[in-house]
């Protein structure tokens, strides 16, 4: 079939589970991924599941400029490893191994004969201030690049949940005398109004497979964080939800009246607690009740790994407007 034109062509740079080919989805504009790469079989059997063969497995520091040139496509997206730059993580930053795939992209990007048109990157709160962070701004700016920066939560845009990141957005200079870009992004600092969580729950949620454990509520009680289906807050969902304990994201109090500080004191944990559930998490983070794992035959811990790992979907299709469209 002949390609049209118009059509957006995008190459998909740890691709994971596809956040960033849903948040696309959502913009309503003619786009088609051309590749989508990542290390990860589990999660491009997902994103094929959903997407059809798009994604391949490569290690992306081996990726050629003539792979890229010959892919010619408009749009890169790319969500490199956080772990080098995380808060909780060694910071070893460019040392750490595993960051050694995003500054194999910035080396070959520069040599490109078909650079996109526009390049969007997400990473953790704390990347801006890394030494790679710095060669990203270097090198896009000698590339031909105008860049912009924002640090986004989804509460900013009225969902329930924190999950401050870190986004690079990158365009191609219009013209010679283009030194800068500063989009009127038009989200509000505070939403207005948070939806809170109950709009993102499941009818129907399995108590005794999602309840927290008595063991983990005597030993770590006091270290959840616990939110009531009527709160317009959560924390962010990581990698290590359900097997970590602090800081790996919130688990809900189904019964609205009790007095939690109370019943610990008292020594009583039948408190209906429970784990959000996969899809509850999915669809918090904007992924479509289309999306689909079950065929890939992913546990549920491996779910909620990737999610832990994926992106903010409303968030990003919202930025990602910003630069193709406005
Ligand atoms: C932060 S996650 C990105 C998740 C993705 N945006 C999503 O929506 O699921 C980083 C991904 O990069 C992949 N990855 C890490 N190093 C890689 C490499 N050298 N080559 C290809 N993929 C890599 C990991 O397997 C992981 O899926």
């Amino acid at each position: 079939m002949e390609e049209k034109k118009s059509q957006l062509r995008v190459l998909e740079l740890y691709s994971g589970i596809g956040g960033m080919h849903f948040a696309l989805q959502k913009l309503n504009i003619d786009f088609k991924v051309v590749l989508a790469v990542d290390i990860n079989p589990l999660a491009n059997q997902i994103y094929n599941e959903n997407f059809g063969k798009i994604a391949k497995h490569y290690d992306i520091s081996t990726l050629t400029k003539e792979q890229l040139d010959a892919l010619r496509c408009d749009l890169w997206t790319l969500s490199p490893s956080c772990q080098p730059y995380t808060r909780l993580g060694k910071q070893q930053g460019h040392a750490d191994p595993r960051a050694a795939a995003f500054l194999h992209v910035l080396e070959i990007l520069p040599t490109c004969s078909y650079k996109p048109k526009f390049i969007f990157i997400e990473n953790v709160f704390g990347f801006e201030t890394s030494w790679t962070a710095e060669k990203c701004r270097e090198v896009l700016k000698a590339s031909g690049y105008v860049f912009h920066e924002v640090l986004l939560s989804p509460f900013q845009i009225g969902i329930p949940n924190s999950r401050l990141r870190w986004y690079g957005l990158a365009r191609l200079k219009r013209d010679e005398i283009e030194n800068s870009w500063n989009p009127k992004l038009s989200f509000p600092d505070k939403a207005e109004t948070i939806r809170p969580i109950n709009n993102y729950l499941d009818k129907e949620v399995n108590m005794e497979k999602h309840s927290v454990p008595v063991d983990i509520l005597q030993k770590y009680g006091h270290q959840l964080d616990i939110v009531k289906p009527s709160d317009t807050h959560s924390c962010c969902f990581t990698r290590g939800y359900t097997h970590l304990v602090q800081g790996s994201g919130s688990v809900l109090q189904m019964s609205d009246h009790e007095d939690i500080k109370k019943a610990f004191l008292e020594n009583r944990y039948d408190l209906c607690l429970r784990y959000f559930t996969v899809r509850e998490i999915a669809r918090i983070m904007g992924f479509p009740e289309e999306f689909t794992w079950q065929a890939s035959g992913a546990s549920d811990k491996a779910m909620y790994r990737l999610l832990g790992n994926s992106i903010n979907i409303h968030v990003v299709s919202a930025l990602q407007k910003e630069l193709l469209m406005n």
